[in-house]
């Protein structure tokens, strides 16, 4: 476990003023809170703040990172780069002001156009990122999609069919009967050809690509680099019965759920329960019979007594992989390489013990999940908070994440308004062989011995200029 300020432990440290050894001068930025914890193998180090509201985070084609903030609009930051997890903003820019941008930001294959959304809307705008400007007006590209409660509306472009764009749009309510009907376009990923559109946007819920519906709010979606595989993450349902017994505390699993990918139609455009049928969890509940994690169950939502276990079974699609109750995964992205994917858990309120608050990592080879669909440990913590018990007060609530070129992975943290950097300290990780486990101790020394090695250098080079004196 190492955060930035303790990866300068070797004896050259000792010898020399520690922020220089580790960063070359660039500052580091302090938490109010407890300084979080990276898991082994990674470092960490605070890089941002100032920026409340913080949600979706995007690099640019020029190596900005595009920032929406809610409620304020896009926020375009450059770094002083010293490497590894030594960075520091040089530059803010304002690049869209609006007060209900409030979560999703994309861009076209070229970078230059920029998409954002509100509740209601997508919006284009012709994007200039060497000059660090948007047009004057925006586009409005797809609308209708105002509703209560579950309001971002997560916007994901294609690599794999670039022009392709991929929005999310969630539920009006905890329980919302509307979302079973597939013309109410509620609880629904869609995917729009966004290069042809005229000067009439396309209607949510009459047009696109359905990718999935039956899905409360899936904040978090992604394309798998190798086989184009489309993966959305879920917040599920609170307050939640079974039969008359409150299962809330443990019930019913967050869901990561498999769309197929662009190329063709295979599982795709399902339903995927909701709000009739939910992912077990805990299988310690009343009736449980033969269910296991990740089994669609009822929970006897809308009172109709032919929603039953068998029929959720029959009719949902179940998970690919089931999450801990009420951990809120709110985005989900990939390694180039397809080898991990990791989610941001912005942390519960529906159940006594705080869980989630943290990002993970979750293995992957040829496109799927290494982990089986039943499992309660597919997820790999690499950046936690001290004490959950400190949280919602106390604590950094991930967000949004994105990769640079190097693939050390940015993270933002709405309710602090941080933006972190996490980035691997060892050589390849657990993760790469299929074992989804940290990695080894060795990988961490050798990357201790890069740092020893660094401050060699630099006080070998220190004594070169103090003989030459
Ligand atoms: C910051 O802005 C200044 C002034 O526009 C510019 O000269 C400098 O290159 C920028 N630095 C970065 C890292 O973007
Ligand atoms: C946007 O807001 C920022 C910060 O309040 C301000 O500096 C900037 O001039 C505004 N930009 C535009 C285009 O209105
Ligand atoms: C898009 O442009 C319209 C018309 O000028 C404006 O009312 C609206 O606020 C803009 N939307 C955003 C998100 O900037
Ligand atoms: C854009 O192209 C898609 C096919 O990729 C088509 O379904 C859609 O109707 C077109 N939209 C317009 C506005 O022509
Ligand atoms: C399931 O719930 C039981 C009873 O509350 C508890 O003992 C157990 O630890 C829980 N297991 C999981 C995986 O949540
Ligand atoms: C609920 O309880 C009743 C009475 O014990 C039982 O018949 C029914 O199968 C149960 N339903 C579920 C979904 O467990
Ligand atoms: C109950 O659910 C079944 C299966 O989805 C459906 O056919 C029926 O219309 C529903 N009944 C009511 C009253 O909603
Ligand atoms: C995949 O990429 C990650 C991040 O660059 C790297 O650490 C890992 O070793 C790579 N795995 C393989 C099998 O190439």
């Amino acid at each position: 476990m190492q955060f930035r300020n303790n990866t300068c432990l070797g004896l050259w440290a000792l010898l020399i003023a520690t922020a220089r050894c580790q960063c070359n001068g660039i500052s580091s930025l302090t938490t109010s809170y407890a300084t979080p914890i990276a898991g082994d193998g990674w470092s960490a180090a605070l890089i941002a703040n100032g920026l409340s509201g913080a949600r979706s985070i995007l690099f640019d084609s020029n190596g900005a990172l595009l920032v929406v903030r809610s409620g304020t609009g896009i926020v375009h930051l450059t770094f002083t780069d010293g490497g590894g997890t030594c960075l520091e903003v040089a530059n803010t820019t304002y690049l869209v002001n609006s007060t209900t941008l409030n979560h999703g930001i994309a861009l076209s294959a070229d970078g230059n156009t920029l998409y954002a959304s509100s509740s209601e809307a997508v919006y284009s705008w012709a994007y200039d990122p060497a000059a660090v400007t948007v047009s004057g007006t925006n586009k409005t590209l797809i609308s209708g999609m105002s509703n209560d409660d579950h309001t971002t509306r997560t916007l994901l472009m294609s690599q794999k069919q670039p022009g392709t764009l991929i929005v999310s749009r969630g539920s009006n309510s905890n329980i919302d009967v509307e979302a079973e009907s597939l013309s109410s376009g509620h609880s629904q990923i869609r995917a729009f050809n966004v290069d042809n559109v005229t000067d009439t946007p396309y209607e949510f819920t009459t047009s696109g690509r359905l990718l999935g519906w039956g899905l409360r709010n899936s904040v978090g979606v992604a394309e798998e680099p190798l086989t184009g595989g489309i993966y959305s993450v879920e917040n599920s349902a609170d307050e939640i019965q079974r039969n008359g017994t409150d299962i809330h505390q443990n019930n019913p699993g967050e869901e990561m759920n498999f769309h197929g990918t662009l190329s063709s139609t295979d599982n795709q455009g399902g339903n995927y329960g909701y709000p009739n049928c939910f992912a077990v969890w805990n299988t310690s509940i009343p009736d449980a019979g033969s269910l296991t994690v990740g089994s669609q169950m009822t929970i006897d939502a809308t009172g109709n007594a032919s929603i039953t276990d068998a029929y959720c079974a029959s009719t949902a699609v179940s998970p690919r992989l089931t999450f801990q109750a009420h951990m809120a995964p709110l985005d989900i992205i990939f390694l180039p390489n397809g080898t991990e994917a990791y989610v941001t858990f912005h942390g519960s309120w529906d159940r006594t013990a705080p869980v989630g608050y943290k990002v993970a990592a979750i293995a992957f080879n040829n496109g799927q999940p290494v982990a089986a669909s039943d499992s309660l440990t597919a997820t790999t913590d690499i950046f936690v908070n001290t004490d959950n018990a400190n949280c919602p007060d106390s604590c950094f609530r991930p967000v949004g994440l994105a990769l640079d070129q190097k693939q050390r992975l940015f993270m933002s943290s709405d309710a602090t308004g941080e933006i972190y950097v996490l980035a691997k300290t060892g050589a390849s990780s657990g993760a790469a062989t299929g074992t989804g486990s940290a990695p080894s101790p060795t990988a961490t020394h050798s990357a201790a011995a890069r740092w020893e090695l660094g401050g060699m250098m630099w006080l070998l080079t220190v004594l070169v200029i103090v003989g030459s004196l």
